[in-house]
């Protein structure tokens, strides 16, 4: 398997909590390099942007405001297989469907409030990279 990149979120609900250092530290328990990272407080039209691909979805509007309602935490991640392995990490996106020690189980809120994100797709963690940082951030 090939070394991927991949974005992850920390979500507002999580800097909320005080909890970005635990979470961070399971990026690198994982084995994740953090080529990347920075913490921003989005703008309403940033998360309608990011979360572009949703907006046709009855939740997108909830979705875009919740997203910008505090900081966020984004980070360009890099290991093998990072796409699908970050995924396995969060566990589901219903918090109530993921697996026990996941971090969607261990500290999400809700469907909504649910800590963190990862790009589900090489292309679209290009995308998501991208929209974040640049090619000289992440190299
Ligand atoms: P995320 O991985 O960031 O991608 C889109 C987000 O929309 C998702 O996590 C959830 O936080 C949020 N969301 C809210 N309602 C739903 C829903 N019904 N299905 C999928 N995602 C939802």
């Amino acid at each position: 398997m090939a070394v991927q990149k991949t974005l992850a979120i920390i979500k507002p609900d999580a800097t909320a909590r005080n909890i970005t250092g635990k979470i961070i530290s399971r990026i690198e328990e994982e084995e994740f390099t953090i080529k990347a990272m920075k913490r921003l407080h989005l703008t309403l039209a940033d998360a309608q942007r990011f979360y572009a691909v949703h907006k046709e979805r009855p939740f997108y509007k909830d979705l875009t405001a919740f997203m910008c309602s505090g900081p966020v935490v984004v980070l360009c991640l890099e290991r093998e297989d990072a796409i699908a392995k970050w995924r396995e990490v969060m566990g589901a996106t219903n918090p109530a469907n993921a697996a026990e020690g996941t971090l969607r189980k261990l500290h999400a809120v809700d469907l909504e409030k649910n800590s963190v994100h990862g790009s589900d797709a090489p292309e679209t963690a290009a995308v998501e990279t991208a929209f974040f940082f640049s090619g000289l951030e992440m190299a």
